[in-house]
């Protein structure tokens, strides 16, 4: 937890992809971060796939990193996309490795969940999987606003810039009530 007046986010998106969606959506969210509030977006694309074995020898370098600086942050930001109706296997194997004991970060942790997809539902099954997850986990989800960025290919420009002024207007709305949560937890 950080000990200044800012309020730390750690992000993480659950695409790979240079023209993602989702981790367009979290540099949307960097710019409409309220005052006081910052968001990191973590690299993901060098952790690799579970393995127990490999645990047992300890976490890899790009996985205890990332539980070092989900440990330090006030808080979580997670984008989703929706695969065959649930999260990505990306965001999935992510969260698995960092779910692991001892001490594992995301306990009593503020979470908030947001996602983009190109159906009409906007990431909806994938993100109450994700909810799921974290009931396991004791992350403490924020339950509302809920960011569902439907038909994700008409709400982005080419260079990957959130367009659409209502989604716009939302992500801010449950980035102010993130905020609030985060205080509310007691993490700042
Ligand atoms: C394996 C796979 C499964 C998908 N399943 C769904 C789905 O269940 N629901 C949906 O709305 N979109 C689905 N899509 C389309 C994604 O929403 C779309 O590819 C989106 O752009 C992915 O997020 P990204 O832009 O952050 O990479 C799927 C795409 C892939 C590659």
């Amino acid at each position: 937890m950080s000990d200044d007046e800012t309020m730390r986010i750690v992000a993480i998106s659950g695409s790979l992809r240079k023209g993602s969606f989702n981790s367009a959506a979290l540099r949307a969210a960097q710019e409409l971060a309220p005052q006081g509030m910052t968001i990191d977006i973590a690299d993901i694309a060098d952790i690799p796939l579970y393995n127990e074995d490999v645990r047992a020898q300890g976490f890899p370098a790009p996985v205890e990193a990332l539980r070092e600086r989900i440990r330090a942050a006030d808080g979580v930001l997670l984008a989703t996309p929706e695969y065959n109706y649930s999260i990505s296997g990306v965001m999935k194997n992510t969260i698995d490795w960092i779910s692991r004991p001892p001490g594992q970060p995301f306990d009593g942790k503020p979470i908030a969940v947001m996602g983009a997809s190109g159906g009409l539902l906007g990431t909806a099954r994938a993100q109450y999987h994700l909810r799921q997850s974290f009931v396991f986990m004791n992350g403490h989800v924020l339950n509302r606003p809920e960011v569902m960025i439907a038909q994700a290919q008409n709400k982005f420009d080419a260079e990957g810039k959130l367009i659409d002024q209502p989604t716009r207007d939302f992500l801010a709305a449950m980035l102010v009530a993130f905020a609030a949560w985060v205080r509310r937890m007691g993490a700042k």
